[in-house]
């Protein structure tokens, strides 16, 4: 691969700045999107090692390894790295922080029980970025997928059409639904086990967990 992430640079949080605006986000937004990876974890078993790609400033990855997961982040944003790293060094628990390419992962098949792909799906500009990603992530997982995506069904996914209808500004943002989500995970061998909303036809963002079948 050229140049990693090449199509969504400035998505990449390569900045600092953005980086440390990302641990101060509003705490009950925070709250609610871990408890939807804790309610997605719930419904896994069998599951020890958990890759959480990518990891941002590693908020995920610490709610993981404090459930007694042995967990690894993965970012391709320097950051990113460098700011998870510190954020889990606070607390004392056991992880690794890595960097990475969610396009091109550097580990065998089935190297972990489960992979936590949260909150990048929708920034991917086009199907071909989206199969890769599927493709790797499906062969780094040994049981499971968890991955989140924007719906179309929800009020703030009509909003932001409307707003993006009228202003003609262009979206950033790609909703999704889920049966083209589910059609990529099964190619890789993989099928839907349980969808779960943040919260119904409110809130955009959704959590999908996908379960090996062969
Ligand atoms: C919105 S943040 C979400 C991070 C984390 N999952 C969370 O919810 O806190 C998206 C992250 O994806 C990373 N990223 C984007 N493209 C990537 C790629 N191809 N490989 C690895 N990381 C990538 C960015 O650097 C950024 O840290």
């Amino acid at each position: 691969m050229s140049e990693p992430g090449k199509h969504y640079k400035e998505r990449i949080k390569h900045d600092p700045q953005a980086a440390e605006d990302y641990v101060r986000r509003k705490p009950h937004k925070d709250k609610a999107e871990m408890d939807l990876v804790r309610r997605g974890f719930g419904l896994t078993d069998g599951v020890k090692s958990v890759l959480d790609a990518p990891c941002g400033v590693g908020r995920a990855t610490i709610l993981l390894a404090s459930m007694g997961f042995d967990a690894t982040g993965l970012d391709l944003g320097e950051s990113a790295v460098e700011v998870a790293r510190r954020e889990l060094e606070k607390t004392q628990l056991y992880g690794e922080i890595v960097t990475g390419d969610l396009e091109d992962l550097a580990y065998d098949d089935d190297f972990f029980d489960a992979v936590l792909c949260f909150r990048v799906y929708h920034h991917f500009p086009n199907d071909e970025v989206r199969d890769r990603v599927i493709t790797e992530l499906c062969r780094v997982a040994r049981k499971y997928v968890l991955i989140s995506y924007f719906s179309p069904y929800s009020v703030t996914s009509l909003k932001r059409a409307l707003r993006k209808r009228f202003t003609k500004k262009k979206s950033i943002q790609h909703a999704t639904n889920l049966a083209s989500i589910a059609a990529r995970f099964e190619r890789s061998g993989f099928r839907l086990k349980k969808n779960l909303p943040q919260f119904r036809f409110v809130h955009t963002l959704h959590l999908a967990i996908f379960e090996r079948t062969n």
